[in-house]
């Protein structure tokens, strides 16, 4: 066994990658791939959205999910990532292409991890709705976070179509008394959203990680440092008490809302993210509906975006539209990005609280 450590530095969004308990060739056996993960986090790599222009909103019937009772077991032979924003703490979450490497070994009832690699597409609407990549507005999003220094102690917070979950992980690990984590897949939130909160609870109960944020990390590089210190092992951590602020929830957004609000008390968030989730025009009205049910009067939606998805139609200048025309939130741009495919963060909020 090995642990290997692959940082770099892009803007102000620092990456390291972390293999556990590998196997004696990582580059083979798991296929991983460096220079596809760079591709992805610079932006080179576009998405890979399948063309569906008319799509009906799905049924999807939402169901809650309970963590497992050793749910260190999760992070057996995990591969994971490092972003460090800024001050912000340092957010883990498994690799993406090991994750895709390592289908065939992982529970898929949904069948979304084949159906995505055979169709080579990270979104099929009404199927694999792309949570199990991390989108880049997500990254945008968290800059814009530590550029605000929005705090979250004692917040109840939703990460609304959360994918690997680093929005929600961020609000729980700078003190979220609550968080709720959605995804459209229950394959995403078993497999990879459930795995990475635990990732993230077991450094705060040892501490920050030192080890790795004191290297200088401008140049990617690789090294082999022998056996994982006894603390970097995930198998051998202790139940989460982090964990025990989260709740997860699969399913679509209509039948979300109504199992949301049958939790006792129900829950009014004083923060909800959402990144990259107006790409379907179908999907606004039970968005805006999710939206206005569950975030609290003086509550903030945390929105990251595109300008356009080519291939869905969906993007900001239309949910603008639509938010407009339903009359209820304000919406204010926090960062507008210039770059290639325009990039943007905006706010709601309830209009009589403007
Ligand atoms: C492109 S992914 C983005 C994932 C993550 N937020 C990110 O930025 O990396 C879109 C997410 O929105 C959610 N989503 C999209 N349409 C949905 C719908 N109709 N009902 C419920 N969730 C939906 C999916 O769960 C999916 O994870």
């Amino acid at each position: 066994n090995s642990l290997v450590l692959l940082h770099s530095l892009q803007g102000g969004v620092r990456v390291e990658l972390v293999l556990l308990s590998i196997p004696e060739d990582p580059k083979t056996s798991a296929g991983f791939d460096e220079k596809e993960l760079q591709k992805e986090k610079t932006g080179e790599k576009a998405e890979r959205i399948e063309d569906n222009t008319s799509p009906d909103d799905p049924v999807k019937e939402a169901k809650e999910h309970f963590p497992p009772p050793n749910p260190q077991l999760l992070l057996t032979d995990a591969v994971f990532e490092t972003v460090t924003i800024g001050s912000l703490p340092s957010l883990h979450f498994l690799n993406e292409t090991v994750f895709e490497k390592t289908i065939s070994e992982r529970e898929d009832t949904e069948k979304i991890l084949s159906s995505s690699k055979e169709q080579k597409s990270d979104l099929i609407s009404g199927v694999y709705e792309g949570g199990l990549k991390v989108w880049e507005c997500t990254y945008d999003l968290l800059e814009q976070i530590e550029n605000n220094g929005e705090t979250f102690r004692d917040k109840a917070v939703l990460d609304l179509g959360c994918g690997a979950g680093l929005l929600g992980i961020l609000a729980l690990k700078r003190g979220a008394r609550q968080v709720h984590f959605q995804d459209y897949n229950s394959t995403v939130i078993e497999q990879l959203t459930v795995p990475n909160v635990i990732l993230n609870c077991q450094e705060d109960e040892e501490g920050e990680k030192n080890d790795i944020q004191g290297r200088d990390g401008c140049e990617k590089e690789v090294e082999e440092i022998g056996n994982p210190p006894p603390k970097k092992r995930a198998t051998d951590m202790p139940q989460h008490t982090l964990l025990r602020r989260c709740f997860f929830f699969s399913g679509n957004w209509r039948t979300f809302l109504p199992l949301v609000l049958t939790k006792e008390p129900q829950p009014k968030f004083d923060i909800i993210f959402t990144s990259e989730t107006i790409y379907n025009t179908a999907y606004y009205p039970a968005l805006h509906e999710a939206l206005q049910k569950l975030l609290a009067s003086n509550g903030l939606v945390y929105l990251a975006t595109k300008s356009h998805y080519f291939g869905v139609g969906g993007g900001l200048h239309l949910f603008e539209t639509f938010v407009k025309e339903k009359g209820v939130f304000s919406l204010d741009h926090l960062w507008d990005g210039e770059e290639g495919l325009q990039r943007h963060v905006v706010v709601l909020r309830f209009k009589k609280y403007v």
